[in-house]
């Protein structure tokens, strides 16, 4: 991954041809090395020019998740340090599960271009075409008591919310792990978590994220409630590129969380969501409430006053 990597920077730096003597002086192998190095980037979908005299120059790149193209936007120490890029996987929730079971480190993210089994929320399904949208999961070991970890999902969707803010949308954020743009979704995060004698083992972090995905390639049923980057823009977006800066603001969010507090988290959050105060309608496995807003419990509870009495409300559904 490292030679490909810097390979593939000279390509781009230069921007025109250049020669493979040059680049083996510079990185200090063979001819012979560059030439399987540069077979293996077409293997992976890239358009390189070979012309004999002058060398090689990069036509143009595939649109893929590779570890490499998310790093040319990573800015962290720990998080997405390690990406395992799969063409398909049941979910990569799932596969980050097991491999964090295994001993996987903090930081590691496992990335795919399509799910078989997307877990979305309550048991609900992740609709994930192929190289459409972005699936990403990342191992996170918090040395925290279990009744601490819902704030996660908060970092994680102001990560979100900061992500497509700078591509200069405006999100919004739902309770409890949704981000919207124009009212419809774009992006929720699922936490998964492994405990142990009080204590976390590790947590995964599930974001499901539509980019490129437009109108016609969702079905009926998500087309009235779903929204992607693209259907908001009209632009197509750089997936690797979008999967980098969502990952930097996720190890500046998660550094928040772990060193100062939790309570942090949840009053950004609080704030950003703008939901103190408003009026909620709230449903919980087939129970309505209803009621105004006075905040978010560090549980990630949600607190409601009916008619003068505080419910602590945990899961559900929001309607505004
Ligand atoms: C939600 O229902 O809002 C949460 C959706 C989370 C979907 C993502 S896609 C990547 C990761 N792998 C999964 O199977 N689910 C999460």
């Amino acid at each position: 991954m490292d030679r490909i990597k810097e390979l593939l920077t000279f390509l781009r730096e230069k921007n025109d041809f250049i020669s493979g003597d040059y680049i083996a002086g510079k990185i200090g192998i063979s001819r012979t090395a560059i030439w399987k190095y540069i077979n293996q980037i077409e293997q992976a979908g890239y358009e390189i020019a070979k012309l004999k005299g002058k060398g090689y120059r990069l036509i143009q790149g595939p649109d893929r998740l590779y570890s490499w193209e998310i790093d040319r936007f990573l800015d962290t120490g720990v998080i997405g340090r390690k990406v395992i890029y799969k063409e398909n996987v049941d979910s990569t929730n799932l596969l980050a599960f097991r491999l964090a079971l295994g001993g996987e480190p903090e930081g590691t993210c496992v990335v795919a271009e399509s799910q078989n089994v997307g877990k979305g929320r309550l048991g609900r399904v992740w609709f994930s075409p192929e190289r459409k949208n972005l699936y990403l999961s990342v191992i996170l070991r918090p040395h925290i008591h279990p009744s601490r970890v819902y704030p996660i999902t908060f970092l994680s969707s102001l990560a979100i919310y900061d992500t497509i803010k700078a591509l200069g949308m405006e999100p919004t954020l739902k309770w409890p792990n949704d981000v919207l743009i124009q009212g419809r979704k774009v992006s929720g995060t699922l936490l998964e978590l492994s405990t142990e004698a009080e204590m976390i083992r590790f947590v995964i972090v599930g974001i499901g994220l539509n980019i490129n995905m437009t109108e016609e390639e969702m079905g009926d049923e998500i087309q009235r409630k779903a929204t992607s980057l693209l259907m908001e823009t009209k632009k197509i977006y750089e997936r690797a590129s979008v999967c980098g800066r969502l990952l930097t603001n996720l190890e500046k969010y998660y550094t928040i969380f772990t060193e100062k507090s939790e309570l942090e988290i949840c009053s950004i959050w609080e704030k950003r969501a703008a939901i103190k105060g408003k009026y909620l309608e709230i449903v919980q496995m087939g129970t309505h409430y209803k009621g105004i807003c006075e905040g978010i419990g560090t549980d990630g509870a949600i607190l409601l006053n009916e008619n003068g009495t505080t419910k602590k409300i945990i899961a559900g559904d929001v309607n505004f």
